[in-house]
């Protein structure tokens, strides 16, 4: 087994972008030096449904600056959006809500008006000016209060084979029968992405066919895509650029109504328009954790052996549209157990659409899970990793496949030595330390593993140096920086030499920045063309005459083609082109994954420990120490991933102890909505964090053994949390977040 770290790689490299960032040299979307720019404020609803019944706008229009205000009812019109009516029923997930189409509400907070000016305080103070007059109809946007009226998604009940239909194996009365039995729900409220960089975008239309813009998104090729089915233009007629993203956590996986609004904007003005969302619009443009409840009934026997999980999840959608996502799905895969039922419902609510938000699904099924599972191993008086050990799956029950890869069980002895998990006295309120309560807790996660057709450019110059393409994307990750040490292994070339270009939608096919699966994809692609470069390299050496080099003994290395045999022999890679009068060598190739996916299951595992101490006088929790362990293949870059994992656990933290966006009900409009009301971990509270990796390669995934990263990075991080705090106070928390007046 592998284990290393920062001090033991020391070829790890620095973020290859990290000084344009930390230098303010860095362009984000809103930064674009854009001539004759116009600048946009939107004019959100005020209620949660009903219509518009007027627009007073007289004033803005005459305001000085302004260049228009629009709305549905002087819109140019998306010639995408379907002709017909905003339909009577939910739309299936990704259809796009219809920016200033008509006069209905269907959230508050909803988009209703643009104001386009000169200067961006010439727009916000028109924005003032503006009065809308409404007829309010009753919104739902209570949770808990409709929670009856959910009922399986239209999506689902149309699709025969949807994931999310209502699963079962084995003897669904097993829970009834088990000799010992939990039940139990479990909340997690609405949770925001809260990246630093807000969305914003710059829409720039170059006649009547060509657009291009400069938007915060996870996806320059899906963008670019979308944005050409929506205003009927050719694809290559369209240009997304989002070259540096500072977080998304997947907010921007999605085209929103706010950039097309800016696009039609910019059309209907004939001139580029900049929108840039303030904190506050966060919290009902792009998307969100969706408030659910899950119903978890577990049953064992006295020994251990897990012989029931029934597990229901309800998760809120808004009126117009579905989203789904795995929240039950971990439940059939993660232990071996013959019994298993899940059942997904969803609850259509006057509110915006929710979205994907790191580990979307998992984060919040296996908060549930691992929870349960902890209150199972208390019920039986076991140690909790070691009912999970009795409950290895040794292959994927769910498929009964097996698994590609799985070094979990590595995972819990590395972890749980590091962290000194022997030293936990199993009673709750047992442990303490300077007048706080100590609670060691933990939990397991896993993520599945997610792999899209990629293509990737390399091209080596003459010059000396390379250059690597591919339409993906860094919203955080390191991209960039991970694919520069592929290419620089492969190619013998030091990594000062390459140059790795993303977030360009004119680059070659790649998917967005989501699902863990950039490394996979993208990562594969690299490998594959840096391959073909090579090989090419190699072959026009080898037809230098003289040189001797024989196909069997040439390597690459520090820019040098030569025998092994022979290391002082050989020639520079320029003068291989100098030879054949070339001025570059260029190869763009594609991976894809194949019949592998049928024959194997394949996850990243992990598993995080947890230290926390509780005040028993305040409640007030503190995290004080982490461990988290992962097996996700290879791993390409250890400081960058190990950066990505302290960034999952503090997302983790957030969501354990602090994050809740709160509705007031009564206008269906949240009243948490900045960073006052809003709480997210600072420094102060994420402290010490260690990061293990198995670093394995997984031979069956991928051409470069490694699975994704971000996502598993969160998942579980909330119930190892809840685990620890019920360790160190016997209160047990089921609802997020754990704040302190579940405590005292
Ligand atoms: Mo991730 S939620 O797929 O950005």
């Amino acid at each position: 087994m592998v284990q290393k770290d920062l001090q033991t790689e020391p070829e790890s490299l620095d973020r290859v972008d990290g000084r344009p960032k930390v230098t303010g040299t860095a362009t984000y979307s809103a930064e674009y030096a854009v001539g004759n720019l116009a600048h946009a404020v939107l004019i959100t609803s005020t209620i949660a449904k009903g219509r518009i019944k007027n627009i007073n706008a007289k004033a803005a229009e005459e305001s000085p600056g302004v260049l228009a205000v629009i709305s549905h009812l002087n819109s140019p019109g998306v010639p995408g959006y379907p002709p017909a009516k905003q339909p009577a029923e939910p739309a299936p997930v990704g259809t796009a809500f219809r920016v200033f189409y008509d006069e209905l509400i269907c959230f508050n907070g909803q988009p209703v008006a643009m104001v386009v000016a000169e200067t961006l305080e010439q727009a916000n103070h028109a924005a003032s000016l503006i009065t809308i007059g409404y007829e309010i109809a009753t919104h739902q946007t209570d949770f808990e209060a409709n929670l009856s009226k959910s009922a399986v998604a239209l999506s689902v009940q149309r699709s025969k084979n949807s994931p999310f239909q209502d699963y079962g194996r084995g003897n669904p009365e097993a829970f009834d029968a088990a000799e010992v039995k939990i039940e139990a729900t479990y909340t997690i409220p609405t949770q925001h992405h809260q990246p630093m960089e807000p969305h914003a975008v710059i829409a720039v239309w170059e006649g009547e066919d060509k657009l291009t813009v400069y938007d915060k998104n996870q996806g320059v090729k899906s963008a670019q895509g979308n944005l050409a089915q929506a205003f009927k233009l050719a694809r290559e007629n369209v240009k997304v650029n989002a070259q540096f993203i500072g977080g998304a956590f997947g907010s921007g996986i999605r085209v929103w109504p706010h950039t097309v609004a800016a696009v039609l904007a910019a059309k209907k003005l004939k001139r580029p328009v900049k929108l840039v969302l303030g904190r506050e619009l966060m919290f009902t443009s792009v998307g969100y954790r969706p408030y659910t409840v899950q119903k978890i009934a577990i049953g064992a026997s006295k020994n251990g052996i897990l012989t029931a999980m029934n597990h229901e999840g309800t998760g809120q959608t808004s009126a117009y549209e579905e989203h789904l996502e795995r929240t039950i799905l971990a439940t059939r895969a993660m232990y071996a157990c013959p019994n298993v039922f899940t059942k997904y419902r969803l609850l259509n609510l006057d509110v915006n659409t929710p979205t994907w938000m790191r580990g979307p699904g998992d984060a919040t099924g296996m908060f549930a899970l691992e929870s349960a599972l902890d209150e199972m191993a208390f019920a039986l008086h076991i140690d909790p990793l070691e009912f999970r050990l009795q409950n290895h799956a040794d292959t994927d029950p769910e498929r009964n496949l097996p698994w590609s890869a799985k070094s979990l069980k590595e995972c819990y002895q590395l972890g749980a030595e590091k962290f000194s998990w022997k030293n936990r006295l199993p009673a709750p309120r047992s442990m303490q330390k300077d007048g706080m309560l100590v609670g060691y807790g933990m939990a397991s996660s896993l993520y599945g593993f997610h792999r899209h057709p990629s293509k990737a450019r390399a091209v080596f110059s003459r010059k000396g140096s390379v250059v690597v393409q591919s339409a993906t994307m860094d919203i955080g990750p390191g991209t960039g920086t991970a694919m520069t040490r592929i290419a620089s292994k492969i190619l013998g070339v030091s990594p000062g030499k390459i140059r790795f270009d993303l977030g360009d939608s004119s680059l070659p096919d790649a998917p967005g920045q989501n699902g863990s699966s950039t490394i996979p994809s993208v990562g594969s692609a690299v490998h594959v063309a840096c391959e073909a470069l090579k090989t090419k390299l190699l072959k026009l050496a080898s037809e230098i005459p003289g040189l001797n080099l024989q196909p069997d003994q040439m390597t690459i290395k520090n820019g040098r083609i030569f025998n092994l045999t022979d290391a002082s022999g050989g020639i520079s890679l320029s003068d291989v082109l100098k030879y054949h009068n070339l001025e570059q060598v260029e190869v763009t190739e594609e991976s894809k994954s194949g019949a592998e996916r049928d024959q194997y299951s394949m996850y990243s595992f992990g598993c995080h420990f947890i230290e926390v101490h509780v005040s028993p006088l305040t409640g007030e929790v503190r995290v004080k120490r982490v461990v988290t362990c992962a097996d996700v293949g290879k791993i390409i870059n250890y400081k960058t991933a190990r950066s990505q994992s302290i960034g999952g656990i503090a997302g983790g933290i957030g969501m354990a102890l602090m994050e809740a966006s709160v509705m007031d009900h009564r206008f269906g409009r949240y009243i948490t909505n900045d960073f006052a009301s809003y709480h997210i971990p600072v420094y102060a509270d994420v402290r010490q964090i260690d990061v293990i990796y198995v670093d394995k390669p997984d031979v069956h995934v991928n051409p470069i053994g490694s699975k994704g990263l971000g996502e598993i990075a969160i998942v579980g991080v909330a119930a190892a949390i809840a685990n620890a705090v019920f360790h160190a106070t016997g209160k047990r928390v089921r609802d997020l977040p754990i704040t302190v007046e579940k405590l005292i």
